[in-house]
Parts: structure tokens; sequence; C-alpha cells
């Protein structure tokens, strides 16, 4: 029995070197523009999900979704963040693709997790990944504001809709070729 730890023990070690080994001569490759293997960001999405499950407070948006702080929240997103996640001219983020793993198109693909998630996500950023904590570089005002617009992304009311469409020179995501419902006007 003894001689069977000794061994496990062994073996991990070599294991453990092993790895180290093959990292520190150069196998594992550090380019950021590849796609990761579907097991790999399977796994790393179930990880994330599982410790915002047990580290993100349920907290309720302090602010209401008014026309001003969707728009503020709009031009929030369209200064810090469309870079990555997708223009408001709905053309994709030239960087999306680049960054590993790839920055998800928020415009084209809103979130549809409550909005304590959205607010954690954006407040601490995640490990590992391109996505910044913006805790501190934001106001936390701006936090929730930057939040309520993606969660109201494909409900945003007609003055918000209007704004984005003056601003862009485009149908906003709720409205024009939008994803469901409330679009198709049939013609
Ligand atoms: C430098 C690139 C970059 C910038 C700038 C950036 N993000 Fe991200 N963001 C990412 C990446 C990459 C991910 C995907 C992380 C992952 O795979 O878990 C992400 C994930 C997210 C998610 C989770 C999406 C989902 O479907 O689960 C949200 C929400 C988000 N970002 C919001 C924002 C907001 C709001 C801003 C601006 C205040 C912002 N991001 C700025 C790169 C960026």
């Amino acid at each position: 029995m003894g001689k069977f730890i000794l061994g496990v023990i062994i073996g991990l070690i070599g294991l453990v070197l092993a790895a180290l080994g093959f990292t520190m001569m150069g196998f594992f490759s550090t380019q950021a523009n590849a796609a990761p293997p579907r097991l790999e960001g399977r796994v790393a999405n179930r990880a994330l999900v599982a410790s915002m499950q047990r580290h993100a407070p349920r907290v309720t948006n302090p602010l209401t979704p008014s026309d001003q702080n969707l728009i503020d929240g709009l031009n929030i997103y369209y200064e810090n963040c469309a870079l990555c996640h997708g223009s408001l001219d709905r053309k994709p983020a030239a960087l999306a693709k680049n960054l590993y793993p790839p920055a998800p198109n928020l415009i084209s693909d809103p979130p549809d997790e409550p909005e304590w998630q959205i607010f954690f996500t954006i407040r601490t950023g995640v490990r590992y990944t391109a996505m910044p904590a913006w805790d501190g570089v934001l106001a936390e005002q701006d936090l929730w504001k930057v939040t309520s617009f993606l969660s109201h992304l494909d409900k945003l009311p007609p003055a918000v809709q209007e704004y984005w469409k003056d601003t862009f020179n485009v149908a906003s995501a709720s409205g024009g070729e939008g994803k469901d419902h409330n679009t198709k006007e049939g013609h």
C-alpha cells in the first residue's frame, strides 16, 4: 500500500514537471487571434457562471430606465465598450475576433442575464480575458446606466431609438431589422 501511494505521488510529480517543461519550452501558443477550442470554451463558461453565482451580490439597479439614463448608457457604451463589443452603427468590432477568448457582440446579441449579473461582469471584469473591470474607471452610476442600456437593448423606448437613429444613422437594436417580436411591421 505504502509503495502504491509513493508510486502515485511520484507519478503526479512527474506529470506536473512534464506540464511545466512543456510550458517552459514554448509549446503553448500565446497568440490571441485564434478561436478557443470548443471544450475549453464550454469549461470556461461553466466556471464563469458558477463563480458568478457564488460571488455576485444580488443587487437591484438603483436607477429607473428613463430615456435620459438609457441615452447616457448608450453614450457610455459607445465611448468605452463598442471597440470590443460592436459599434452602434451595427458593424462588428474590429477587435472582437482578435481577442482570446473573443468578445461577444452585445449589440446584435444583447445579454439576457439578470441586471445584477451584467453589472457584476462590468464592475469586476473577467479574469484571463480582455474584459476589464470598470470599477474605479467609470462611476458607479455610469456602471448602472450602461447595465440598463444593455438589459433594455431589445426594448428601448421610442425616444432612445430616435436618438440612436439620429446619432448613428441606422435603426437601433430595438428597431429596424431587429431580432424578434415588435419589429415585424411587414413592409
Ligand atoms: C478590450 C476589450 C473589451 C472592452 C473595452 C470591454 N469588454 Fe466586455 N468583454 C470583453 C471580452 C473578451 C468578454 C468575454 C469574456 C468571456 O469570454 O467570459 C467580455 C464580456 C462582457 C460581458 C459578458 C457578456 C456575456 O454574454 O456574458 C459584458 C456584459 C460586457 N463584457 C460588458 C462590457 C461593457 C459594458 C464594456 C464597456 C464599459 C465592456 N464590456 C468593455 C472585452 C471587452
